[in-house]
């Protein structure tokens, strides 16, 4: 427990991988420049803590090219890790969400609402008497088994090229040795034993992936426990306080200062009355190549415009390719946090998780899965295998995902009816046919902006037998085709 909180001063030599934490600190951050440095060597403008002087920030190339990012939903609601799986965010009525909700991050919420059936689950399994920030004890003794490399190799496997890591969620328990004392949070609940943003931050560099930091900077329930039963209440419970205020710019600055993140990712607005914009502009300064989220807007009436790099849908695709950026959002089932109710059934086919990946970047986005590991930090078979499952397929296809752009038209239709997706680069042109072709190969009308001079099936090897007359590819891939979720076509023009 980090010291003033009445437990006693902490043992820091024992976090951030047993080195003191000033040198752990510089040395992380020397690593996350060099990082940023190898991709990219953008002249460092400076930025005004006003939000007009913000808002000429770029995009940087490393987060295009990456396309894919790993979420962490990870705290003490991985504890009890039991939401009811009602369906996929956007299917399920406002009326019912909340009461019945399908995110077990909100466990301490709906466990607010009379007659939840998470009432009822945790009155059977632990007693109406148990608050949920005793699950605080399980917690750090469960990560006290935790093997930070054994997270990022697995992370690494899946193609990801960074990490997204809840280091606070709603509930106000911190991943993180905080300095900054919660008021409303008793000693021994407030934060985790171990530095869990700090260990797997070094784990995830070593990896050579970047890391970013989650912050639930609107929605903190130790601040605001009201409960959440309907919509409007998102917005209306997103804590205004000059006390709150100023607790979350400390830690938005603290996490700065000691990991060094590449990416802010804000969650449901930021109070209004906040340092956010010279939060941001030091961020900026330090890193031309950082990013920011679009969810540090509150969108209450009458607030600012602030700024954003990307906007978040979750669980939700767009229908075109943008001329702005975007970051698709979801879990492998219908929970963000590991939901032990929840089965195969649940979860995402590998197949469909191909083909969301494909579908999100030939539109501009980049596609942030997320995982709920266990209390222990290990993750849940059914998980693992579907990001082992999307690494295989990018190892032999990623040529056609990683580096490019989206090409003039995002999605079509083969004539047997089998949908693509195009993405490109330089003069490259990706087919992504989401689905297995039959023997008469692939054909498909198409405008291509030259002469067709080369076509190739990524992973099989050599050049596959193509046409292209009237408008119209034909592709035959080789006869024995490999049981892949989606075949990528190269097509070389000019
Ligand atoms: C929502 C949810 C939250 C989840 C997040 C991920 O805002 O409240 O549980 O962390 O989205 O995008």
């Amino acid at each position: 427990m980090p010291p003033g909180n009445g437990s006693g001063p902490v043992d820091e030599s024992t976090l951030c991988n047993y080195l003191p934490p000033e040198l752990a600190q510089k040395m992380r951050v020397a690593k996350s420049k060099k990082i940023g440095r190898m991709s990219q060597d953008i002249q460092s403008p400076r930025f005004e803590s006003d939000w007009a002087s913000i808002r000429t920030h770029q995009v940087p190339d490393w987060y295009h090219d990456a396309k894919l990012g790993i979420f962490i939903h990870w705290g003490l609601f991985s504890v009890p890790a039991w939401a009811t799986p009602v369906g996929e965010f956007g299917t399920v009525g406002w009326d019912r969400w909340f009461a019945n909700n399908p995110y077990s991050e909100w466990y301490l919420n709906t466990l607010r609402i009379m007659g939840s059936p998470t009432q009822d689950h945790h009155r059977e399994t632990y007693g109406s008497g148990f608050d949920y920030m005793d699950f605080a004890d399980e917690f750090n003794s469960r990560t006290r088994r935790w093997d930070p490399l054994a997270m990022a190799r697995l992370f690494k496997d899946s193609g990801a090229g960074y990490v997204v890591l809840t280091s606070k969620h709603h509930d106000g328990f911190t991943l993180w040795p905080s300095r900054v004392e919660n008021p409303h949070l008793p000693p021994g609940r407030r934060c985790s034993e171990r530095d869990l943003v700090g260990e797997l931050t070094d784990a995830v560099r070593g990896l050579g992936m970047r890391m970013g930091l989650y912050y639930s900077g609107g929605l903190d329930w130790s601040f605001n426990p009201t409960p959440i039963t309907t919509q409007e209440l998102v917005g209306e419970t997103i804590v205004q306080t000059p006390e709150y205020s100023a607790y979350a710019d400390a830690h938005w600055r603290e996490l700065r200062q000691r990991y060094d993140p590449i990416i802010l990712w804000n969650d449901i607005g930021y109070p209004e009355r906040s340092d956010l914009a010279e939060i941001v502009a030091d961020f900026y300064n330090d890193h031309p190549d950082g990013l920011i989220n679009d969810r540090f807007e509150t969108r209450q009436p009458g607030a600012g415009r602030r700024h954003h790099d990307f906007t978040t849908p979750e669980y939700a695709k767009l229908d075109e390719i943008t001329p702005y950026k975007w970051e698709s959002c979801r879990g492998l089932g219908y929970s963000f946090g590991y939901n032990r109710a929840e089965t195969d059934e649940h979860t995402i086919s590998e197949a469909a998780l191909v083909h969301l990946l494909a579908d999100v970047v030939s539109k501009n986005g980049n596609l942030l899965l997320n995982v709920g590991p266990r209390a222990d930090g290990s993750i849940p078979p059914i998980q693992a295998e579907r990001l082992r499952g999307l690494g295989a397929w990018l190892e032999r296809n990623g040529e056609a995902i990683f580096g490019t752009r989206p090409w003039v038209r995002a999605a079509g239709e083969t004539s047997e009816g089998i949908p693509v997706r195009f993405t490109a680069r330089g003069e490259a042109i990706y087919v992504i046919v989401l689905g297995r072709p039959g023997p008469a190969g692939i054909s498909l009308q198409l405008d291509l902006p030259g002469r067709l001079r080369d076509a190739e099936v990524l992973g099989l090897g050599g050049a596959a037998a193509a046409g292209y007359e009237d408008g119209r590819l034909l592709v035959r891939p080789p006869d024995r085709l490999p049981d892949w979720p989606a075949y990528a076509l190269r097509l070389l023009i000019g």
